[in-house]
């Protein structure tokens, strides 16, 4: 069975202060949930969610870092960086960071291998534009991401890889995919993934739905076989939004 993994993607929202005050919201309002949890404040709130988390089971997790380890890069994060302040999971490949800075699948594989060479987990992000979905490429787009993210990861490490679906027209629209075209999607990843390692790989491969999560729309989503968690935006900035999308199988959404 695969664990459920739930993440909240906080973006460029909250302050150090209020990032401490929510995460501790959240270690109390989500002790006794049995999927695998992660947040991701922005890189200033690190130090003091990591700290507000210790001891408890929510995992801390980064959006972003650099392709390359250290050096004359102004304005980046490093990967020791976010490993000496106890982040367990790097967010890569994010559409914001695709299509508003220009991040090409080719450094969002570079981040991916450096990621993992150092012991870091990456959630490597995918998903298709409106054009492309209208255009009928959907399927196509993501398996493309899917190879290119994946290049050069070798059947070793590919086990701490998570995927993330994440069509850029449900993000932050309040549109979100029905299960069934998730569903799709994400079986068309699992079975990419499959050609690329193999079939026992694809079937332990833990794949996040993200797009427009809510309560009211969780449970049906992390219905769907191939849907083995959330990665949430909006909804992930409020306690009371977020804790019942993390306790989508207890029948209070
Ligand atoms: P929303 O949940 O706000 O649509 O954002 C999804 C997302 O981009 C998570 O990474």
């Amino acid at each position: 069975m695969r664990p459920y993994l739930i993440a909240g993607n906080w973006k460029m929202n909250q302050t150090p202060e209020e990032a401490v005050q929510l995460a501790g919201e959240l270690v109390r309002q989500l002790q006794g949930v049995k999927h695998k949890l992660l947040i991701a404040p922005s890189f200033v709130c690190l130090p003091g969610v990591a700290e507000v988390l210790k001891g408890s089971s929510l995992l801390l997790g980064a959006q972003n870092m650099a392709a390359e380890e250290e050096g004359a890069f102004t304005g980046e994060t490093s990967v020791n960086m976010l490993l000496a302040l106890g982040v367990k999971a790097v967010i890569l490949g994010h559409s914001e960071r695709r299509h508003i800075f220009g991040e090409t699948d080719e450094l969002i594989n570079a981040k991916v291998r450096l990621a993992l060479a150092k012991g870091l987990e990456p959630i490597l992000c995918v998903g298709e534009t409106l054009e492309e979905r209208q255009a009928g490429r959907a399927g196509e787009v993501v398996k493309t991401q899917t190879r290119k993210g994946l290049a050069g990861v070798s059947p070793a490490d590919v086990g701490r890889v998570t995927l993330a679906y994440e069509p850029v027209w449900a993000i932050g629209t309040g549109k979100t995919a029905t299960p069934q075209d998730a569903e799709e999607i994400h079986g068309l990843i699992r079975d990419c993934f499959a050609g690329l390692y193999s079939p026992r790989e694809a079937e332990n491969l833990v794949i996040q739905y993200g797009g427009s999560v809510k309560g009211e729309n969780a449970a049906q989503l992390m219905a769907q076989p191939n849907i083995d968690g959330a990665l949430v935006g909006g909804a992930s900035l409020k306690a009371a939004a977020f804790v019942p999308i993390a306790r989508f199988d207890e029948g209070r959404t």
